[in-house]
């Protein structure tokens, strides 16, 4: 009888896994297969002391890559039942999936799971074309069905005050020359497995912070598109496990918003600054943590960027590697 996952449902599962966001594509996941149980942990070797001392970072993208893990096993009639963080020992692992009882994917799961290798980060000026209501819905229902809420700010001053406070929290971040190190070093000019593409970087914004990822530069005065949609992702609370809950809410918005033809880049130093990330949230009147930033409009073609091969983050008994 079948009891667990078997080695070519893992390896299955987890090309499609490696296709989710991590902070400067560092991709700081690993893979395994222990007694039937899939398993998702932190390598340890791919953390960013001084973009993300706290390991926030790489839990949200490790949960990011357990939803397109879910989505995947899901989608191959496997589906799982997920417990996260389930060795109190084992911080690193954050979430061990069983096969649940057998069942068709929905034609939602089917979606979403067909928009994984179209979604990439769209850091280019967006159309001015606003999103369309049932559009928005769907994005705050995708953030609501992993527990999270999705605000999205509505009208000029809103997006205005919460311009200030990223740009502050850039500027806080770009003073410390650990950080500018950090990201200078994952700049990648060639086809390398990870690392920021520089043909992913997109000019700067006048009105919104972007990362420098060593694109084209401009003078300031012909902006991004005028009004962009701002939308704050925030979780119940700001454990490791709500990070891990929100990553995984962060990739079901962004397959959403793929699904839905749009394009998302995410904007995350005003997470990253402890007193940003509380203005933010006075800002919202909300209960709970923002956990990510996103700007979500019609874009311009673009590509996904590289991702190591699957091999390099599978652990597997000696007898099957
Ligand atoms: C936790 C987290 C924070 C991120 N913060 C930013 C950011 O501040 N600015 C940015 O341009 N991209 C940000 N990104 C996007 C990553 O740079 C991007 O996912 C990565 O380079 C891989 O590219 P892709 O999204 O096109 O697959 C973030 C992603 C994650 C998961």
């Amino acid at each position: 009888m079948e009891t667990g996952y078997t080695v070519e449902q893992l390896r299955a599962a987890a090309t499609d896994a490696v296709r989710a966001p991590s902070l400067h594509n560092v991709q700081p996941w690993r893979f395994r297969l222990r007694d039937g149980g899939i398993e998702v942990l932190l390598d340890p070797t791919r953390r960013l002391p001084a973009t993300d001392p706290s390991g926030w970072g790489a839990r949200v993208a490790g949960g990011a890559a357990l939803f397109n893990l879910r989505l995947a096993l899901a989608v191959a009639g496997a589906p799982a039942t997920v417990r996260l963080r389930p060795y109190p020992s084992e911080p690193d692992v954050l979430a061990r999936l069983v096969p649940d009882l057998p069942r068709r994917p929905s034609p939602a799961e089917q979606g979403l799971y067909a928009a994984i290798p179209r979604r990439f980060s769209n850091r280019a000026p967006f159309w001015p074309d606003p999103v369309p209501a049932d559009s928005r819905w769907r994005l705050g229902e995708a953030a609501r069905a992993e527990h999270c809420w999705l605000e999205l700010l509505i009208g000029v001053s809103a997006v205005n005050a919460f311009a200030e406070i990223a740009r502050s929290a850039h500027r806080v971040l770009e003073r410390d020359p650990a950080y500018r190190a950090e990201r200078e070093a994952w700049v990648r000019a060639g086809t390398e497995p990870d690392g920021v593409p520089v043909t992913a970087s997109a000019e700067p914004q006048d009105l919104l912070p972007s990362r420098g990822f060593g694109g084209t530069q401009r003078a300031p005065g012909r902006d991004f598109e005028p009004e962009p949609l701002v939308a704050v992702l925030g979780s119940a609370g700001n454990t490791a496990v709500d990070q891990v809950v929100a990553g995984q809410a962060l990739q079901r918005v962004l397959l959403t918003a793929t699904d839905a033809g749009l394009s998302v880049s995410m904007l995350s130093q005003p997470i990253e600054v402890p007193s940003a990330r509380e203005q933010l949230r006075l800002s919202l009147g909300r209960f709970g943590t923002p956990q990510m930033v996103m700007r979500i409009g019609y874009g311009q073609p673009g590509w996904p960027t590289p991702r190591r091969s699957v091999d390099e983050v599978l652990d597997l008994p000696v007898s099957l590697a």
